[in-house]
């Protein structure tokens, strides 16, 4: 099928939440390439949102997804599942978690995460101990609950009225937090690095006094690394940056490589769910929890987080090279493979599309940020061809 009959099938058939997407259909990929129905080559920077994390038709991953797809794709988490235990163990293994349940989304995790922190205090007599704090600019995802939690008012909209007990308070603002709590506060809930609003790290002080302050009045902290976790910020999970543990965090996007599959992780002492409280027909099924497996195998196998951090670190030291020369940016930020290019001009649909032309494939948030999330497979020689055309493009700009 051309791409000119996709885009009137779509238009016809296809619920338009997306807005005018970016005039493309890939047909295969290979490591850090997409191909177009058009021929055309694109290097991904952006990996489908910091999710495909081998590249793409990575052998391992596709090996595993093949192999467990001949097996059996699903049976049901009413029985036991060989590939589900595993992967909860690889997890906790190597994480500060004890017990994970698995969903099909970050969203959904999220949700889990919502409902645990809740049954937690509920199962303590803690009946008042509801709301749930989360920190403007936020993105935690778009069901009821989840836009609720999300500081963005733009994902709000018609949405009246929003599931109530969700209050957002600034990042990096410990006496708003403080200011906050009351006998109802249940969990604080943050991203490490947040993503939608354009890669903004909350700070090591800020985190190691909400911490001290949520030990102190019986708070949950609860870390969203749907997007930030696995490998991205170059440690397998940004807390570890953070020298603090959260009780609770989630996981999605990358834990796949691309096959649908969330995670909900908690400490022994909140893992207060109990047969009958949640569940999900599809969470943690065999395919899924194989794919999930074949990442976690390719990152310890091929030293995939720190060599992904290696060049993550080449990027930022490369970009903020061009940053001083260039008169358009701004800031270069981020950590590991998650990167923020921030222009003092609303050009980063400009560049993202000047960019796509070029063949690369980058992200933007808001008018001014340009967001890089790419494979962990990528190599010095790929961040040079990224920047050898950013900065054509930069120069073809007049900075
Ligand atoms: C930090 C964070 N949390 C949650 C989500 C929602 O994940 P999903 O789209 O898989 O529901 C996202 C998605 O971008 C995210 O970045």
């Amino acid at each position: 099928m051309d791409l000119q009959t996709i885009k009137e099938y779509d238009k016809k058939y296809f619920m338009n939440t997306y807005g005018n997407r970016t005039d493309v259909v890939f047909t295969h990929g290979e490591g850090m390439f997409l191909y177009s129905t058009e021929g055309k080559k694109y290097m991904d920077l952006l990996a489908g949102i910091a999710v495909s994390a081998l590249g793409h038709n990575h052998p391992k991953l596709t090996g595993a997804i093949i192999e467990q797809a001949k097996k059996y794709i699903h049976s049901s988490s009413l029985y036991y599942i060989d590939k589900q235990a595993l992967l909860a163990k690889k997890i906790v293994e190597n994480s500060c978690a004890d017990k994970v349940f698995f969903s099909n989304s970050g969203a959904e995790a999220n949700e889990g995460a919502i409902k645990l922190a809740r049954v937690y205090h509920q199962k303590k007599g803690n009946i008042r101990k509801f709301e749930i704090i989360t920190l403007e600019k936020s993105f935690h995802g778009r069901t009821l609950a989840t836009i609720a939690a999300t500081g963005q008012e733009k994902y709000h909209k018609h949405y009246d009225p929003l599931t109530p007990t969700f209050k957002s308070i600034p990042m990096n603002d410990v006496e708003a937090f403080k200011k906050m709590i009351d006998e109802n506060t249940c969990a604080l809930m943050i991203e490490p690095i947040q993503g939608e609003s354009g890669v903004n790290p909350v700070s090591k002080e800020y985190v190691k006094q909400i911490r001290k302050i949520c030990d102190e009045n019986d708070i949950i902290l609860m870390f969203d690394e749907v997007q930030c976790g696995m490998g991205r910020t170059g440690k397998l999970f940004a807390y570890e940056h953070l020298e603090v543990e959260p009780d609770i965090f989630t996981l999605a996007k990358a834990l796949g490589g691309g096959f649908p599959i969330g995670a909900l992780c908690a400490k022994e002492k909140f893992s207060a769910f109990e047969p009958g409280d949640h569940g999900s027909t599809f969470g943690g099924n065999p395919l899924a929890c194989a794919a999930g497996l074949a990442v976690f195998d390719a990152f310890l196998e091929e030293n995939l987080v720190s060599r992904g951090n290696a060049v993550g670190e080449y990027l930022i030291r490369k970009l903020t090279k061009l940053k001083n020369s260039s008169a358009v940016i701004s800031e270069v930020r981020g950590m590991g493979l998650m990167i923020g290019i921030e222009f003092n001009q609303d050009i980063a649909k400009k560049i993202k599309s000047m960019l796509f032309d070029a063949g690369f494939l980058v992200g933007s948030v808001h008018e001014n940020i340009i967001r890089l999330l790419p494979p962990l497979i990528i190599s010095e020689q790929d961040a040079d061809q990224f920047i050898k055309a950013f900065a054509l493009i930069l120069e073809g700009i007049g900075s």
